[in-house]
């Protein structure tokens, strides 16, 4: 666990609901079930002619991105516009950001617009806790990805897209390949895998993009060689180069990297026939994946994207509700307090 984990109870209310959306380390089985459970009711709400619900009319949700996203970003959108909420998403390059304004003088300002929830993205791990941990108590933060750290949004959206195709986690034997290293969607698959059930999570990439310790922090079998670590898996996650995160020469070419760990057809021939291929997006076609996989019968790509949509709306209204039910439980400690206070003067 990271020092950033251990402040996990911060995501929760005094019910054990949730009050932010940080990170999945220590939450437990049943809330991650609740929320794919959510998702799984609001996917119907995305085929009617009429798509929204009145859940979170009323409320503002705030899109805070610091860092670009196409997906993300707009499928929180949309979950918010479903809900019936009101949706403010900050170009980051227009903002007062870019005229040197601190990250917490911003979500100030924004704060004071009475916004009820924000979603944030940051280049920064622990940006998120940061702001959670800093704003006013009423406002809901919700991780959309920070730095190497947590992505659980992501996390879960791909929890629902493996339990909707393959039923349970149970018996699963799931791969996660490429750059492990620098990759947040990683560790919040481990962590998500590991919670749900899943029996044997595997690991694949070269021993320069490979955390240490993985093994033991998280559960899971480490392979070096991709055509060793795909045999018989039911579901492959594939992960982009983030050379955005990268400072120095981890690789010797995109090239060799795709001769040894990019998923051909051929390479995918050695999972189960009827495996899953998963990637949380951006593609880089050519690079981790060969076209003909990410198009192919086996790809799930985009039905992942759809079923972000679900998950974001379940966590927006599962937050906001457990913002809610804290704010009644202070009440009624407060009106406690006051008949207490007011017998005493007596
Ligand atoms: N998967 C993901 O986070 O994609 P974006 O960067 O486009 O949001």
């Amino acid at each position: 666990m990271t020092a950033l984990d251990a402040k996990r109870p911060l995501q929760l209310n005094d019910q054990g609901q949730l009050r932010h959306f940080l990170s999945l380390d220590g939450l437990p089985r049943e809330l991650l079930t609740e929320i794919l459970d959510t998702a799984d009711s609001f996917l119907e709400v995305g085929a009617r002619a009429v798509k929204k619900v009145p859940l979170l009319r009323g409320k503002t949700v705030c899109n805070v991105f610091f860092e670009n996203s196409t997906r993300t970003r707009t499928t929180f959108e949309l979950a918010a516009q479903r809900l019936s909420a009101d949706v403010i998403s900050l170009n980051v390059s227009t903002s007062s950001t870019s005229k040197g304004e601190t990250l917490f003088d911003t979500l100030r300002n924004l704060e004071a617009m009475a916004a009820d929830i924000f979603v944030v993205r940051h280049a920064a791990s622990g940006a998120a806790h940061f702001i959670a941990e800093h704003v006013c108590p009423n406002l809901a933060i919700i991780n959309g990805g920070d730095g190497r750290h947590a992505h659980p949004t992501q996390g879960m959206l791909d929890m629902l897209t493996i339990r909707r195709h393959k039923g349970s986690f149970e018996n699963l034997s799931v791969a996660i390949v490429g750059d492990i290293l620098h990759s947040r969607v990683a560790r919040s698959n481990m962590l998500a895998l590991k919670t749900l059930g899943c029996p044997d999570i595997r690991v694949i990439a070269p021993k320069t993009l490979l955390p240490i310790g993985l093994e033991e922090s998280y559960g899971v079998r480490v392979f070096s060689d991709a055509n060793e670590g795909l045999k018989g898996v039911d579901v492959v996650i594939m992960l982009r180069l983030q050379r955005e995160r990268m400072t120095g020469g981890l690789l010797p070419s995109e090239g060799e990297f795709y001769r040894l760990f990019g998923l051909t057809e051929q390479r995918l021939k050695l999972a189960k026939p009827d495996a899953l291929v998963m990637h949380p997006g951006p593609i880089n076609r050519g690079v981790e994946i060969e076209s003909a996989v990410a198009d192919g019968p086996q790809s799930v790509i985009l039905n992942q994207v759809t079923y972000g949509i679900a998950i974001r709306m379940a966590v927006l209204s599962m937050t906001m509700s457990g913002q809610n039910a804290q704010r009644q439980l202070n009440a009624v400690s407060y009106t406690h307090l006051r008949a207490h206070e007011t017998k005493a003067n007596l």
